[in-house]
């Protein structure tokens, strides 16, 4: 049987498949299957719009800042004025991270992965919080607050120790936002640069169904616990087909210097049948990933404000000769990496920001699973021998 897989606009694309399948049940990689039902978030590829518990994720990211957000994504309504501020408050007041577990980051090799890092420090920090087991919708919201909390400090920290730098602490004084980039780049930031950081944040919080939020559902399937549902996203995300691509686009964005060079080196990769990092999408594929508009407008802006036109124009081009070759548009990570790197976003946590961010998204997923559970147990297509006898 030939798999024929039909992409959102109804273009049948024809996979062919050397094994012969022996049940048309299977989709590889699951492509368009529904798998959660959920009132979190979805992709509306149509209308181009990304919906977050009925909101439009990018008028969103204009209007209002991550944490309140997050207190949508967690709570299910956007926070008020007093919400926001109490929403702020709690995660400050949560942001301190037990010694034992920068001990631990201390004795974990120095070239260690710096999302390997941060999946290590979750998987400990489960054992100091007294309502792991308790999967009720109130402790789940009070862990999330307590891991959303922690998240900056274990993923800017985790690198600091890693790299034989101190640890540095939370500013209260900041926002969230503005604590977290404070904390990445050791600087108070300009109110555009907080401004631009906090949209990013915003346009990483949450996606519906990746293969991460996935991960995470899957695991918290068997009821087990929110931080290891968390622990097994930070894995699936590090992958460089997902959120480990923002790194890979810095990577080759500094391969090229100019519109011309950057050309080349996609024409390159493309000759070499490599995948360009930063474009093309599962469910999106031939359509606009809409918070990549939203990126390149702050991108725009900030290179205007650091006098770095050139790094703006030089993406500029790479977009168009990725339309031009194979007709694909660039997804979230291919602005989000430039705008990382004006800010003074080091390369190796641009994955682990990505994740801090959506964690108020995979929070609120296993949330979402603990309370209307159905264990996650799909069959296979079996394409090996059988009857097959000892002697
Ligand atoms: C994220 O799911 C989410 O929502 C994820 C995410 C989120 O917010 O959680 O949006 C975050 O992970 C964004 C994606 C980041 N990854 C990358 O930028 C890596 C590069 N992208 C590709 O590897 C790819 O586009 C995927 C993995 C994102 C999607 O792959 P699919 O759906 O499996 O598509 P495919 O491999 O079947 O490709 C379809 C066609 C192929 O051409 P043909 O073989 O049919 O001729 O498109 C081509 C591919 O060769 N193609 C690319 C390409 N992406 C697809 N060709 C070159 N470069 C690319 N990036």
């Amino acid at each position: 049987m030939i798999a024929r897989v039909v992409d959102q606009d109804g273009n049948a694309k024809r996979r062919e498949r050397e094994a012969i399948m022996t049940d048309d049940r299977y989709v590889p990689g699951l492509e368009n299957v529904i798998a959660s039902e959920t009132n979190i978030s979805y992709l509306d590829v149509e209308a181009e719009q990304i919906v977050l518990r009925g909101y439009d994720l990018i008028e969103l990211a204009r209007s209002v800042s991550y944490v309140e957000v997050a207190g949508l994504l967690l709570n299910g309504s956007l926070p008020d004025g007093k919400g926001r501020d109490l929403l702020e408050e709690q995660l400050s007041a949560a942001s301190a991270i037990p010694d034992a577990i920068y001990d631990i980051l201390a004795h974990v090799p120095a070239g260690t992965h710096r999302m390997d890092a941060l999946r290590t420090a979750i998987s400990a920090l489960a054992g100091f919080d007294g309502e792991l087991e308790d999967h009720s919708a109130e402790a789940n919201g009070r862990k999330a607050i307590r891991l959303l909390a922690k998240v900056p400090g274990l993923v800017v920290n985790g690198h600091r120790i890693l790299s034989g730098q101190p640890v540095i602490e939370t500013r209260g004084d900041l926002s969230f936002a503005g604590n977290f980039l404070f904390m990445l780049t050791a600087k108070v930031p300009e109110p555009l640069e907080e401004r631009i950081f906090d949209q990013s944040l915003i346009a990483y919080s949450e996606h519906e169904l990746p293969n991460s939020t996935f991960a995470a559902r899957v695991i918290a399937s068997t009821m087990s616990d929110m931080y290891g549902a968390v622990a097994g996203a930070v894995s699936s995300l590090k992958g460089y087909l997902h959120g480990g691509a923002n790194e890979a686009v810095m990577a080759m964005l500094g391969e090229a210097a100019t519109p011309g060079e950057l050309e080349a080196v996609m024409l390159g990769k493309l000759a070499r049948k490599e995948r360009i990092m930063g474009f093309g999408h599962r469910v999106y594929m031939r359509k606009p990933d809409p918070r990549a508009l939203l990126m390149k407008e702050a991108l725009a802006r900030l290179a205007e404000a650091k006098g770095r036109q050139d790094l703006y124009e030089m993406c500029d081009a790479g977009e168009a000769v990725m339309k031009r070759e194979k007709g694909l548009y660039p997804n979230l990570d291919y602005y989000a990496a430039p705008v990382y790197a004006l800010l003074g976003i080091p390369v190796p946590l641009f994955t682990p920001v990505f994740l801090a961010a959506r964690t108020a998204g995979l929070c609120a997923h296993v949330s979402e699973q603990h309370a209307g559970n159905r264990l996650f147990r799909p069959r296979v297509s079996y394409t090996g021998p059988r009857g097959l006898r000892l002697s």
